[in-house]
């Protein structure tokens, strides 16, 4: 199929208590990963391209990097029999105009470095854009913090309250909204519990789809909660990047002087898939595709 609209998939997650999964993709094995396991789970699938992912595959040349990634999820995307969406994930202000122009089906602005004010109006110039072009559009308040060995997070001041999120999402008029609930980008393990409550009193006053970043470190008991409790797209990289750099390790302990990056990148994309696949088991996004093979081409 060609890359379509995800915004069709998203709301009926709402009504059916699932989640679609978003999965970060830095190479072309990983993209192809994460294609060939939404065929293999008839699922609809986000694959979505960070900031720093740009810049990977544009050699340092984020502009670069976006007319790869553009032209290599089209391909992808019209490999399979299944609905794909190209997301661009944390995408600064210029990165969201570029992708919206590009191709990208769906785009994320994250402005959690700006005042509240400022985040607004950026994001209702790029609501704008994305919505003339029927692109889906995602942003974010309050931020989901980074691993940097220090995990703990003051629920009160850092994580997204209620009456902002509520303000947030009227004024923007956006499609998704990411919010802070206490997960971390980036935890190599799982152990990580979010803020339940605090999804339930946002819930209580927003009513768009609702985004959690930094699932690969949350405890699973914790995130099906939080999709029974409004959380519609599930973003999900470093769990994924594990398993791909974790078979690249094993095929080169093998035979440490191996040559040919056919030998273990090609390991490596399975083992993604295979994750890819339980992610999507998971979040009750398989089987999904069905009802979305009508879905709106760009
Ligand atoms: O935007 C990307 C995600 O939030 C991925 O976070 O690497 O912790 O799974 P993660
Ligand atoms: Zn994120």
């Amino acid at each position: 199929m060609t890359l379509v609209d995800v915004k069709p998939w998203i709301l009926q997650a709402q009504r059916e208590c699932f989640a679609v999964g978003a999965f970060n993709a830095n190479t072309l094995e990983q993209l192809q990963a994460i294609v060939m396991a939404a065929a293999d789970e008839q699922a609809p699938v986000i694959v979505q391209i960070s900031h720093h992912a740009l810049q990977y595959l544009g050699s340092g040349n984020p502009v670069l990097g976006m007319r790869y990634i553009a032209e290599m999820g089209r391909v992808a995307a019209e490999s399979v029999p299944v609905p794909v969406a190209l997301h661009l994930d944390h995408g600064t202000k210029d990165e969201v105009i570029q992708a919206i122009a590009g191709g990208f089906t769906s785009v994320m602005f994250d402005g959690d470095e700006l005042t509240f004010e400022e985040n607004v109006t950026t994001t209702v110039g790029l609501r704008d854009m994305a919505h003339a072009m029927g692109v889906c559009i995602e942003a974010e308040i309050g931020a989901v913090p980074r691993a940097d060995g220090a995990e703990k997070i003051d629920h009160e001041t850092e994580l997204t309250r209620p009456e902002d999120a509520a303000e947030f999402a009227r004024a923007t008029g956006i499609d998704t909204l990411a919010i802070a609930i206490g997960s971390v980008h980036a935890i190599r393990y799982k152990h990580v519990s979010l803020d339940l409550e605090r999804l339930r009193a946002i819930r209580a006053v927003v009513d768009l789809p609702l985004v959690l970043h930094g699932s690969s470190g949350v405890i699973d008991r914790d995130i099906a909660q939080a999709i029974q409790g409004g959380i519609c797209k599930v973003n999900t990289a470093t769990q994924l990047t594990q398993s791909f750099t974790g078979a690249i390790r094993a095929k080169l302990a093998e035979d440490t002087a191996e040559p040919d990056p056919r030998k273990y990148l090609g390991p490596a994309r399975e083992a993604m898939r295979e994750a890819v696949r339980a992610r999507m088991r998971f979040l009750g996004v398989s089987g999904k595709a069905a009802g979305f093979l009508s879905g709106v081409p760009r």
